[in-house]
């Protein structure tokens, strides 16, 4: 079923393993620059090939799309593919793969890690030790808030938002959720998670983490009036996608003390990070490192390559996000000319 010559590109680093599996698939054009691969140099590579492996920051636009006709397979290398014009990508007879499933854990760790850096002050007061500030043991010094009793809200109960709310059961707290469709009752019953709808999340949680994905309903989910309902002294997590949050009512919010302090790894204008968030000493920031782990990283880049590599032998992956593109994609791949 495969093209007689298939032409992948990839934009950006995926692990060892993978390359090599993938280039004794097909003829592979690694992008190896440090400088992210977009826009028009982007349409410029792709040109001729027949799919990309593709990373968050080269977003694959619809004048990508547009502009690359024998284009049959998009694998991104994430799990949310905000970043990917999926609509018409599918249009376009275009599959997207994406990375489901392998980076629960090492995402569901750093927003636990964040929202204990941030209860605990684990940044600041490793500053204060570096700064040479320490003068020995105070009862009062660098005081934090408790994790045990108190209640988190979690915003999309999905795989990663329960693998946050497992670790959140270990600490002593009490899980509250909130999505479109409630979650099944099992997953209910062993997280101990009581549906809410977002307002009441928002008014009655002690800590507040985010695990949804970025979609036109959930751009500025949280915004002024979402952050005016939250108990004061709350502390914010986010993990998921920058534009979820509008930054510059995050930012008021913790100007004006209503939050306790926010963990960080994603901003709404990445790489960008407010100097305001800069300057504050009860914010964590991290670099868009969720699943930054060597372990996950390799499965998300074996992930990537092998539904590529399924899809292109005419077995449908498990990680596809637009199944209505697949029988299309078949044909696609079967005809004799490469950019039909
Ligand atoms: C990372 O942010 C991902 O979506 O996998």
């Amino acid at each position: 079923m495969m093209p007689s010559k298939l032409k992948v590109l990839v934009t950006g680093p995926i692990t060892e393993h993978a390359a090599e599996k993938l280039s004794s698939f097909a003829e592979t054009d690694f992008y190896r620059s440090e400088n992210k691969l977009e826009g028009q140099e982007l349409i410029t590579r792709l040109q001729g090939c027949d799919a990309v492996v593709c990373q968050l920051s080269g977003p694959i636009t619809k004048d990508v799309i547009d502009h690359n006709p024998t284009l049959k397979l998009i694998a991104n290398v994430a799990v949310g593919y905000d970043n990917i014009d999926v609509e018409e990508a599918t249009k376009k007879e275009i599959l997207v793969l994406n990375t489901p499933g392998v980076l629960d854990d090492a995402t569901a760790d750093i927003a636990f890690a964040l929202l204990i850096s941030t209860a605990r002050r684990i940044v600041e007061a490793d500053k204060f030790v570096r700064a040479g500030k320490w003068e020995g043991f105070r009862l009062d010094l660098m005081l934090g808030e408790d994790l045990a009793g108190k209640t988190v809200g979690i915003i999309g109960l999905g795989r990663i938002g329960q693998a946050f709310a497992r670790r959140c059961l270990g600490f002593g707290m009490k899980v509250i959720y909130s999505q479109r469709n409630r979650a099944d009752a099992k997953i209910e019953s062993e997280l101990n998670a009581v549906h809410v709808n977002l307002d009441e999340l928002l008014k009655r949680s002690d800590f507040i983490s985010i695990h949804c994905p970025l979609t036109k309903e959930t751009t500025h989910l949280i915004d002024e009036r979402a952050l005016s309902l939250v108990k004061p002294g709350c502390i914010f997590v986010n993990t998921s996608r920058g534009p979820v949050v509008d930054i510059n009512a995050l930012i008021a919010a913790l100007k004006n003390g209503k939050l306790y302090g926010a963990g960080l790894d994603v901003y709404e204008h990445e790489p960008e990070v407010p100097a305001e968030l800069i300057a504050m000493n009860n914010v964590t920031l991290l670099p868009h490192i969720g699943s930054a782990t060597e372990d996950t990283r390799k499965k998300m880049s074996e992930l990537a390559v092998d539904g590529l590599i399924s899809a292109f032998s005419g077995k449908a992956p498990s990680n596809i996000v637009n199944k209505t593109a697949w029988d299309a994609f078949c044909n696609r791949i079967s005809s004799p000319t490469s950019t039909k």
